[in-house]
């Protein structure tokens, strides 16, 4: 049997989530982004010991889009991203996701459908392969496992 192959990975948050475990702890949670690596590191070592994996986070809706041609150019094999605010209402971002087509999972910290209306508005997981929201950091540490399940699943076919 071959060893399981190892995915390169970036992780991408959108506008306000700079500061993630710092901005309104009672709908986004008290853990930061840094927590997402002990949760891979005790939680899912199968999982952290087969991506690599980079992050980037931007207020502007252009850096985002400029980071993920970049993200294409460098034939980066998967996505997580959470997309803020730009989930309900960026249509460029929408147009880069689906052009792009790297594959990609779409995480909320919180649950986007409990919310406000506005927020169940949604121009960025048309061509996602599925949304994880709600469970605060570990929506992402749910969204790379996902997101290696498909890759495995895809390479097997
Ligand atoms: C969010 C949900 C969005 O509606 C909001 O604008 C955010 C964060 C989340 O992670 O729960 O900035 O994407």
């Amino acid at each position: 049997m071959s060893a399981p192959k190892r995915y390169d990975l970036l992780i991408i948050n959108g506008p306000n989530l700079g500061h993630i475990g710092k901005r309104d702890q009672k709908t986004y949670g008290h853990l930061g982004m840094d927590a997402l690596d002990s949760i891979l590191k005790n939680k899912m070592p199968g999982i952290d010991s087969r991506i690599k994996r980079g992050y980037f986070q931007a207020n502007g809706e252009g850096q985002i889009i400029d980071r993920l041609e970049r993200a294409w150019e460098d034939k980066i094999q998967g996505l997580v991203i959470n997309p803020g605010a730009y989930t309900h209402t960026s249509l460029a971002l929408g147009d880069c996701l689906a052009w792009i087509g790297i594959p990609y999972v779409e995480v909320h910290l919180s649950n986007i459908w409990s919310r406000e209306d506005i927020r169940r508005r949604n121009m960025t997981a048309e061509n996602s392969l599925g949304v994880i929201s709600g469970f605060g950091i570990m929506s992402y540490a749910l969204g790379l496992e996902a997101l290696v399940w498909h890759l495995d699943q895809r390479d097997t076919e």
